[in-house]
């Protein structure tokens, strides 16, 4: 018996997977056992993953501009080794995932050309400019603290290699909270300037923090299915409420205030309440009407330009070696 429409994890869309192949499949899932790169996968579940994790290490690549911004105007020299540091562990996570999707069969340079493209999407987060200093405290605070919501939970994801990438990536993420949360609070108990400063970059990092967790669930697309996967684990409306809960008592504990006039404790729930979130601002800037779509797209493609010469140097290096080798023979 095969099931309709869908094609095989070999990519060989004449070699339908069975019922009793995606049940195996499932089964595995449901006992919690780790699915690896050479496992049998459907292909839906394979796709799922590729564009997930890509998009992951793209935004992790991405989110090194807004913070390499401001590392020759750190204003001290221990702050710019924290975000020197900081900046550099971005770079490590994109690699971890560029090489746990790599696993799944697609390659470096595919992925790259799909960001360069536009085909793939990064966390739209990093299309907002990093304005003052303070930003760098509210990032590290808010963006990096609702990273860690969304990448603790994927520590246990079915997918072993995603999985296994998870969990040094989110030690490195809660220093880079802490790093944050730090300025923020070095800011908000400093000079009124200081403190209106910190109370500024709130205002304009908290609502796309918030909506970092993606859509609500009711419109959430790819939602139902990764949950039966396990590749998520909680729905995004979940998380967004984690991290609001965890996040207003910090604003609190630093004497600012979370700019939603609706954010209330209520009792009854045992949750903060939060008011309605603007999403077709959201996908404006996920399409690419952000302020910093196009400078942060045109830096990767500088960089990618300015590699080639590297990469057309290696190439030819490996190309005589081997020739050497065969002529020695
Ligand atoms: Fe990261
Ligand atoms: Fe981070």
């Amino acid at each position: 018996m095969y099931a309709q429409g869908l094609i095989n994890a070999s990519g060989d869309p004449n070699a339908a997977e069975t019922t009793e192949q995606l049940a195996r499949f499932q089964a595995r899932i449901d006992a919690e056992e780790k699915i690896e790169a050479r496992d049998w996968m459907p292909a839906a579940y394979r796709k799922t993953l590729i564009r997930q994790i890509s998009q992951h290490a793209h935004s992790e690549i991405i989110g090194m501009q807004p913070e390499g911004n401001w590392v020759t105007r750190a204003p001290s020299l221990r702050r710019k080794a924290s975000l020197l540091a900081k900046v550099q562990d971005e770079g490590g996570h994109g690699l971890y995932l560029y090489a746990a999707a790599e696993t799944l069969g697609i390659s470096r340079e595919e992925m790259q050309d799909q960001l360069l493209s536009g085909a793939a999407k990064y966390s739209s987060i990093f299309n907002y400019p990093t304005l003052t200093w303070a930003d760098i405290g509210a990032i590290g605070w808010l963006v990096d603290g609702a990273a860690i919501m969304n990448q603790i939970p994927l520590c246990r994801c079915s997918y072993g290699p995603y999985a296994r990438a998870m969990v040094r990536v989110c030690k490195e993420e809660s220093f880079h909270q802490r790093q944050g949360y730090e300025i923020m609070t070095t800011l908000a108990q400093g000079a009124p300037a200081q403190k209106a400063m910190a109370q500024d970059a709130l205002n304009r990092w908290w609502t796309p923090s918030v909506m970092m967790f993606g859509p609500p669930d009711t419109d959430s697309v790819h939602s139902d299915q990764s949950m039966t996967w396990k590749i998520k684990r909680f729905t995004n409306d979940a998380l967004r409420q984690r991290f609001v809960d965890a996040t207003v008592p910090q604003a609190d504990y630093l004497g600012l205030t979370v700019p939603d006039p609706d954010c209330k404790w209520n009792d009854a729930a045992q949750h903060y309440d939060i008011g309605p979130l603007d999403w077709n601002d959201f996908w404006k800037v996920v399409k690419g009407g952000g302020p910093m779509n196009r400078q942060r797209i045109a830096a990767r493609q500088k960089a990618d330009d300015d590699g080639a010469w590297v990469r057309e140097a290696a190439l030819a290096y490996a190309a005589k070696r081997s020739a050497l080798m065969e002529a020695a023979e």
